[in-house]
Formats: C-alpha cells, sequence, structure tokens
C-alpha cells in the first residue's frame, strides 16, 4: 500500500523544463492546497549554488511561468520553505554518494513516500538509479519518474528500462508523457466512457477515418542540439500521438486504474499493422521547414536555425491501421510538425456517409466529431440539419455545429497545466496516467520499422516553408486514399 510522498528529489532542477514546468506546476499543487503538509523538495543539479539562490531561481520561475495575477506572493513563499538543493554531478559516482548522504538526512525526519523525478538527459537515468540502489535509496515507500525519451530505438529503451528496473520494480516507475496529464485528453475518456452516446458508433462500421494532428507554430526553439538527435518522429509520434491514438482506439477498460487501462492501451499498440520497407513512401511524409512566415512573422528555416546541415523531419504524417475488429480498415492520419499556420491538437472521426438519402439533390455530408484539445477545449459535432425557408425543390440541408467549449463551460474552474496532474498522481502513487514499460517498447518497435525503411529508401525529408500544413506530399498521401486532412 502505498502512502503520499513526503520527499520529492529533482534531478536536473536548474534544468529548462524544471523551471519552465516543474516548479510553476509545485507551485500550483501549492496553491490549490494539494501538497501533503509534510511534503519536502530536494532539488539537484551540476549548478555549484546554494539553497538561498535556488529558491531565488525558482521564485522568478514560478513567477514568470505563471498566468499574470495568478501568482499569490503567501503560497510561494510556502512552496520555497519546502524547497532545497544539493549540488551533485551525476556522472561522479562520489557526488552521487553525497547526494545519497544528503537524502538519508531529508529521510530521516520524514516518514511518507520519497519520488525521484528525473529530469535529466536519458543516459543517466540508469546509472542514478543504480546509484540510489547502491545507496539504500531505492526501497519499498520509493518511486521513480522518468521523462522522455525513453531512448531513441528499442534497444536503448530495453537498455534504460532494464537498468532501472534491475533497482525499481515496474509499479514503482512512472513514465512521464505530459500529454496524459491534460484536461483535454483526460476529458477524451470521461467524453468516450461517461457517455453511452458514443460507444456503438465507436467502431469501423460507422467511422471511416480518424485524423490526429499535433501542429505546433514553434520551432526548435534553442533545443536544436536535443531535436536534431531527435525529429518529429521521435520527439512527438512515439509517445505524445500514439498515446493519442491509443485513448482513442482502445476497448473500454473496466475501470478508471493503472492495469485496466493499461491493458487497453499496450493491446491498440500491439494491434498497429508494421508499416516498413515496402510502405514507407506511400504511407508516410516526412518534411524539414524551410524559410517562410508564421503568424505574420518572418521565421528563418530549420537549418538556419541549425548553423548545419542536417536530414531530420521537423514534420511527419503518416497513415496507420488498428488491426483488429474494431477498426479494421479504418485508416489514423496522424500528422505533427514544427511551424505550422497554427497551434492545433485534435482529434477528428469523421463518420461515415449515410447508407441511402432520401433527400434528392440536396447533399448530405457525413457526421464528424471533433475533440480540440489546444489550444482551446472544445467538442464540435457537425450534423446536417434542414435549412430554415421554403423551398420549390423540397428540403434544403446544412452542415451545423454542436460546439461545446469546455472554458465557457467551466469558466470559473481554473486551468492546470498538465505537470500539476501528473505530480498529484505521482506523489499520491498513482500511475494510471503513466507510461508502461511494455507501451514505450511497443511504440519504438513500430517506429523503428519506419525509421528502418526510411534508412533503406534513403528518405530526405521534404522541405516545406515555414507556415504551411507540411510538403505537399502528405496532401497528396491522403488524397490518394480519396480523403483530405483538415485545416
Ligand atoms: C515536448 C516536445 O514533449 O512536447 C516539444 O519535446 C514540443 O518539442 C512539446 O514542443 C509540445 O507540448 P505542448 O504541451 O506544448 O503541446
Amino acid at each position: 500500500m502505498r502512502s503520499p510522498a513526503s520527499l520529492l528529489v529533482i534531478f536536473g532542477a536548474t534544468g529548462d523544463l524544471a523551471q519552465r514546468m516543474l516548479f510553476p506546476s509545485l507551485y500550483g499543487l501549492q496553491e490549490d492546497v494539494l501538497c501533503p503538509q509534510a511534503l519536502r523538495i530536494l532539488g539537484t543539479g551540476r549548478s555549484d549554488i546554494d539553497t538561498t539562490l535556488f529558491r531565488a531561481l525558482v521564485a522568478e520561475a514560478v513567477r514568470r511561468n505563471t498566468p499574470a495575477g495568478e501568482c499569490h506572493e503567501g503560497a510561494l513563499q510556502a512552496l520555497l520553505e519546502r524547497i532545497d538543493y544539493h549540488a551533485a554531478d551525476v556522472s561522479n559516482d562520489a557526488s552521487l554518494q553525497a547526494l545519497g548522504q544528503r537524502i538519508h538526512e531529508l529521510r530521516a525526519t520524514a516518514s511518507g513516500d520519497v519520488v525521484y523525478h528525473l529530469s535529466t538527459a536519458p543516459r543517466f537515468y540508469a546509472p542514478i538509479c543504480e546509484a540510489l540502489g547502491r545507496n539504500g535509496l531505492a526501497g519499498p515507500g520509493t518511486r521513480v519518474m522518468l521523462e522522455k525519451p525513453i531512448g531513441h530505438d528499442l534497444a536503448s529503451a530495453i537498455a534504460i528500462n532494464d537498468g532501472v528496473t534491475r533497482v525499481f520494480d515496474e509499479d514503482r516507475v512512472f513514465r512521464v508523457d505530459h500529454y496524459l496529464g491534460k484536461e483535454g485528453v483526460q476529458n477524451l475518456l470521461a467524453l468516450r466512457f461517461g457517455n453511452a452516446l458514443f460507444e456503438p458508433l465507436w467502431n469501423a462500421r460507422h467511422i471511416q477515418q480518424v485524423q490526429i494532428t499535433v501542429a505546433e507554430t514553434v520551432g526548435v526553439e534553442g533545443r536544436g542540439d536535443y531535436y536534431d538527435h531527435s525529429g518529429a518522429m521521435r520527439d512527438m509520434l512515439q509517445n505524445h500521438m500514439l498515446q493519442l491514438l491509443c485513448l482513442t482506439a482502445m476497448e473500454p477498460p473496466a475501470r478508471f486504474e493503472p492495469s485496466a487501462v493499461r491493458n487497453e492501451k499496450i493491446k491498440v499498440l500491439r494491434s498497429l499493422r508494421p508499416i516498413g520497407r515496402n510502405e514507407v513512401l506511400t504511407e508516410t511524409v516526412a518534411g524539414q521547414y524551410t524559410a517562410g512566415a508564421v503568424d505574420g512573422k518572418v521565421a528563418p528555416g530549420y537549418l538556419e536555425e541549425l548553423g548545419r546541415p542536417s536530414r531530420t523531419e521537423t514534420f511527419v504524417a503518416l497513415r496507420a491501421h488498428v488491426d483488429n475488429w474494431r477498426w479494421s480498415g479504418v485508416p489514423f492520419y496522424l500528422r505533427t510538425g514544427k511551424r505550422m499556420p497554427r497551434r492545433s491538437t485534435e482529434i477528428h472521426l469523421q463518420f461515415r456517409a449515410v447508407p441511402h438519402s432520401i433527400f434528392a439533390g440536396a447533399q448530405v455530408e457525413p457526421n464528424a466529431l471533433t475533440i480540440r484539445l489546444q489550444p482551446d477545449e472544445r467538442i464540435e459535432l457537425k450534423l446536417m440539419s434542414k435549412t430554415p425557408g421554403l423551398d420549390r425543390s423540397g428540403l434544403r440541408l446544412s452542415q451545423v455545429a454542436l460546439d461545446l467549449d469546455m472554458h465557457e463551460e467551466f469558466a470559473n474552474v481554473p486551468r492546470r497545466p498538465a505537470y500539476e496532474r501528473l505530480y498529484l498522481d505521482a506523489i499520491e502513487g498513482n500511475s494510471t496516467l503513466f507510461v508502461r514499460r511494455d507501451e514505450t517498447e511497443a511504440a519504438w518497435e513500430w517506429i523503428d520499422a519506419i525509421f528502418d525503411g526510411w534508412r533503406h529508401a534513403d528518405v530526405t525529408p521534404r522541405p516545406y516553408p515555414a507556415g504551411t500544413w507540411g510538403p505537399a506530399a502528405a496532401v497528396a498521401m491522403a488524397e490518394r486514399h480519396g480523403h483530405s486532412w483538415r485545416e
């Protein structure tokens, strides 16, 4: 039985993610009075600074990354009082040993569980876990959160997972995919399984195609070194997008709890039809942005931002199939890219056309359900309705939308960042919204086959100007199958 954590140790605490997302989210938990009373937070990183200076950094990061007017000094001070800092170099054994000593001291004063959050380069995950194990700091009552990417292919993911699970059993490993902490993503589960309305229609008999889009307007934002080794496929598709696909396609789990949900997700991943050497040229498109304009502002090309030649893809579109009874024959179009015309994350389900139209001469469009996750959260159902008025030729029809704006519907309820949900769950020991080892590895296996195909066919990303929806070849791919991307 798990008890709430009373110590959270963040590795990489001076890094960009910690400052931009992690501490502002911990601030949110403090503000929402959801931090356990006794929780202490130990930040650790390479920077040789003391607790006072670290607290000042955190305060500044929280103020900078909390919406205007929502940062309250009282809650911020209460958060800072929980925080200590200990400089450590995770690549150095003696340094890790000293950190272990510090953790021992803090543990001695607290009776709850311990959460280690590794927000470092993934190559340090196994060594850090091993050092925690050697120092007697990984026993019962401890758990570990790991940031993505878990490796860069199946073999490296297995190596990391092996190293980590030699020390922490799988049910104490919390792999973060921050998309699972997003309100809109959890709302997808509420929509599917909190309503009897959709489930009978949620299958190949009624749905003709599914499109999942994660479009970003940003470029690589100074993360060129990381991104260039990663690319859109590893950075977004292997994790966030496949998770969205799983939640869209999975069978109803019996309960909203870790094994039940994750057992259903892994079945989807294992049902994905491999896209290999024979399919990559027709079923996938890789792109790389060139100079253009986004939001009316000139945007440099990827190579200019990077400052060197590169074949890394900043856009990928593909056509996937979930080969099971529910989805047989339904294409899942996935598309993600940087420097797109607007930020938009959505899941779009296009229903089949009516089997027979009784309205001679009237165009009957198929129904469509769109679940928009970002930047706004809305659920839109496209329906046919009668156009009001009289018409000699009979009934005229128009397509109309039932449009639910979640921000309007819950106007007085604050929206919380994904990491706040994920921290709360990790502190409480609930892993439902974290990714299990088999999911990560099944996703890599599927992605690796595509990379193998790309290598074999010597695929070079096709250029697309910043501010457009990707290379024309992505449009052509959908059109070959009689479909078109939603814009
Ligand atoms: C991260 C990727 O995981 O997700 C980034 O590394 C990407 O490249 C980001 O920009 C997108 O997240 P969000 O929450 O802004 O959609």
